[in-house]
């Protein structure tokens, strides 16, 4: 069991409830009339009769199980942790965080920096700048934090990988790639199986919250799948016997035919690389060190690029999710997208329409159905967004079949870890268009989202993934984006005085093939140099962008609409640039070295009680104030001055501060400037970061910001 655990899930600044949710969408299935088949229509018919007799066992029996129905029922989580000292595994802690005041010398460029990377990343380096900075550019002193710090390995217990269902498979699925067909092999004698299709199903709202299962159709041994089946759930018995003595659920990248058209097929000069982007949520590169050191080793010995001065441009997921695939700054991402809005999604210019109007094959899946990051509190897709798509699959074993939670996200689903289903689908859909153009997403956050320590449980089954990747030449014809959204948000290690720096820094490593290294050395050059300088989201979507268009010149490339002057990784990024020149807001900026202060300065405590003020103004004025209990400052945690050559008058400070109610204690910080002419602080309150857990506090609120703020009366 794990030793602590949260409650809550704080982060994406809307707070999901596991809890309760699952009633109100389970509710809708019954009155769903329309069926949307996508694109391919499915040759077999359902009789109405097994389809409402489906719509009604969803209806009742499902809703009490569908997820836990009470925050402790998290408590079973079948998720291990492993008691003993890990520390041993890990290289000596030897220093902490504690960057230095780096005004003078700047080593010079491109020699030091970009030659010692490997280097960067271990803490035995000598010279001083290298393992102190993950970028130390003129205008960017980016402090490198150790993944081993003592405070950080005193609250990392290492978990293991423990498998969903040790049974013996009963079926296992193979894939003819000539006939591009899939079959169903039973593997144990005298049984009789049958499979439910998944389909999608409902319009509009329902869209992405619904499901249908056909009736459960007997198959013999290796039998073909029919090719607009794309998930199944599987149900084998013992001959002349009724119970089910395996449940399991498969999902088929089916292939579709090619969609490049007469133009651009022409065009093709040149041979094109696919892109595979793998994505875990909330995983900071220190804590993808710490967490998964197979891993590490792993692409570091395989000679991917690790960004090491990839800076976070926004909050949580979607900010800075949608600058990758869209380039909108997180204003434009809400006011074009639209994701609260029914068409929203479906009409926003995500990358992958690009991709596919270049005659790509695009696939997207995402684990943790109900918490995914278009549909949390948004409205997701009323249409399938690529030509496999793992939603309606994702929510109807999340469902339907037995499921394990940890960290309140369901982990095990059926026989599988969450994740393995997200993968598997990448596996396949690399496999199935292999000699073809691909692009597709693959997002997971069900080993991730809540617990920092979870990573460690798929270190060496991610590098089992690898190597099948590698095995079906994956990474011959991709370029991979192995990356995160951002760093854990919440919790203890965010507690920990670098978590301000853990939470602004995700995952970001990229591999090129080996023949697109020949083809463009220049652009592998440039990636290597760019692995210290500063970048940020914006210019992943200009590489994207890019790998569409390798022959056009430089300044011909699109840039990003919500940052001009971001570009391709694969250009080199200038020494002298700033993160406003990155897109990314002074708040979320590690470039500024920082310098303690001592708690006591009165400026200190004259801007904490400002920013207390601010903070319950806010919430009188988005009317919680009879709600809300008022906030007090009660001291100031720790100080620290951020080195920022800015305009004359304006300091900027990182403070962290505890205040207090009648209720009860909670902790904030804040980036902040102080004007020394007007003795004020400035700051947009919802810019200030909560701590420690608040779900339970600010269950009076729905206001996904005002509930950061909010402590209910009660
Ligand atoms: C399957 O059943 C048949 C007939 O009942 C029996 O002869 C055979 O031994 C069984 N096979 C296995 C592997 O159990
Ligand atoms: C199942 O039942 C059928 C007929 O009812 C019989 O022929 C067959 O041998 C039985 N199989 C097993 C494994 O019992
Ligand atoms: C083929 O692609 C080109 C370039 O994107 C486009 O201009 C053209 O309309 C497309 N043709 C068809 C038949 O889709
Ligand atoms: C986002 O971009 C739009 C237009 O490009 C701009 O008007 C707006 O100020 C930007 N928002 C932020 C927060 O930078
Ligand atoms: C891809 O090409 C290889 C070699 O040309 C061939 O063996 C393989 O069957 C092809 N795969 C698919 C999915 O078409
Ligand atoms: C892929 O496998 C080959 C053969 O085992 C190995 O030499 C190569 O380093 C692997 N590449 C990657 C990126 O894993
Ligand atoms: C880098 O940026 C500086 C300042 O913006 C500019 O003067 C310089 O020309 C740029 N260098 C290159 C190589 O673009
Ligand atoms: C800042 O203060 C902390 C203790 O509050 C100390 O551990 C750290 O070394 C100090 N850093 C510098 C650069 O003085
Ligand atoms: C905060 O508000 C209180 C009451 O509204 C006021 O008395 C106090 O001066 C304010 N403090 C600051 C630092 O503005």
């Amino acid at each position: 069991m794990a030793n602590y655990k949260y409650h809550l899930l704080q982060a994406e600044g809307e707070t999901p409830f596991v809890s309760r949710r699952p009633l109100k969408v389970c509710a809708i299935f019954g009155l769903i009339l329309l069926i949307i088949w996508y694109n391919c229509s499915i040759t077999f018919t359902i009789p109405l009769t097994s389809t409402l007799q489906t719509l009604s066992k969803i209806n009742s029996e499902e809703i009490s199980t569908a997820y836990p129905s009470s925050i402790q029922s998290t408590s079973q989580a079948h998720y291990e942790i492993i008691n003993e000292e890990t520390t041993s595994d890990f290289p000596e802690a030897t220093t902490s965080y504690s960057p230095k005041e780096t005004t003078s010398d700047y080593p010079s460029e491109t020699t030091d920096i970009t030659t010692s990377t490997t280097q960067l990343v271990t803490s035995t380096t000598t010279d001083p700048h290298l393992g102190e900075y993950f970028v130390y550019t003129p205008t960017c002193h980016m402090p490198a934090i150790n993944p081993f710090a003592r405070d950080a390995l005193k609250i990392f217990k290492k978990a293991a990988y423990k498998s969903c269902d040790n049974d013996k498979d009963m079926i296992s699925v193979r894939y003819d790639e000539t006939e591009r067909i899939y079959s169903l092999h039973m593997n144990v004698a005298n049984i009789s199986c049958c499979y439910k299709s998944i389909l999608r199903y409902g319009a509009g709202n329902n869209a992405e919250k619904s499901y249908k299962l056909s009736v459960c159709v007997d198959f013999q041994q290796d039998f073909k799948v029919p090719l607009d089946v794309d998930g199944i759930i599987t149900n084998c018995r013992k001959l002349n016997t009724t119970k089910v003595v395996q449940k399991d659920a498969f999902n088929f990248v089916q292939a579709k035919k090619s969609n490049l058209n007469k133009t651009i097929e022409k065009d093709l000069s040149q041979r094109r690389p696919s892109v595979l982007l793998w994505g875990i949520d909330s995983l900071s590169r220190m804590n993808f060190q710490r967490t998964m050191p197979q891993m590490f080793k792993y692409l570091r010995e395989e000679n991917w690029y690790e960004l090491q001065g990839y800076n976070k441009m926004g909050d949580n997921t979607y900010p800075n999710l949608m600058a990758i695939l869209t380039g909108f700054n997180s204003t434009r991402a809400y006011s074009v997208c639209k994701p609260k809005e029914l068409w929203g999604m479906t009409n926003c210019p995500i990358i992958w329409k690009e991709y596919k109007r270049c005659g790509y094959f695009t696939a997207y899946a995402e684990d943790w159905a109900w918490g995914a990051t278009f549909n949390f509190n948004k409205k997701g897709f009323v249409t399938p967004p690529t030509d496999y798509y793992a939603r309606t699959f994702m929510l109807a074993i999340e469902k339907e079949l037995k499921r394990k939670v940890a960290s309140n996200i369901p982990y095990c689903v059926g026989r599988r870890h969450s994740a393995e289903y997200i993968y598997d689908a990448a596996l396949q859909f690399t496999k199935v268009y292999r000699n073809e153009s691909s692009f597709g997403m693959f997002w997971t956050n069900s080993f991730s989202h809540n617990d920092f320590a979870m990573p460690s449980s798929m270190d060496t089954r991610m590098l089992e993934y690898m190597r099948s990747l590698n095995q079906s030449g994956v990474f011959d014809s991709s370029i991979i984006v192995f990356f995160s959204d951002h760093g854990m948000r919440f919790g203890r290690l965010r507690a920990l005085k670098s978590g301000y720096l853990e939470e602004r820094m995700p995952l970001m490593y990229i591999w090129l093939p080996h023949w697109f290294r020949l083809q463009y050395p220049q652009f592998e050059r440039s990636l290597q140099r760019n692995r210290n300088r500063l970048t940020s989201p914006y210019d992943i979507h200009a590489t994207l962008q890019h790998i569409l268009q390798l022959e056009t010149p430089p300044d011909k490339l699109p840039h990003p609409e919500g940052c001009a002057s971001c570009h391709s990784v694969l250009h080199e990024v200038n020494v002298s640039r700033s993160c406003r020149d990155a897109g990314i807001d002074d708040h979320w900026c590690t470039c500024s070295g920082m310098l303690n202060v001592s708690q006591s300065d009165t400026v200190i405590e004259e801007a904490a009680n400002q920013l207390v003020n601010a903070t319950n103004d806010y919430l009188i004025a988005k009317h919680f104030g009879n709600l809300c209990q008022q906030l007090k400052l009660s001291r100031i945690l720790s100080a620290q001055r951020i080195n920022k050559a800015t305009k004359k008058d304006l300091e900027y400070y990182l403070i962290r501060y505890e205040v207090k109610t009648k209720r009860t204690k909670a902790t904030f910080e804040a980036t902040t400037s102080w004007s020394k002419k007007t003795n004020r602080v400035q700051i947009e309150v919802p810019d200030i970061s909560r701590l420690d857990e608040y779900n339970n506090l600010a269950q009076c609120l729905k206001d996904a910001v005002a509930r950061k703020y909010c402590i209910c009366r009660r």
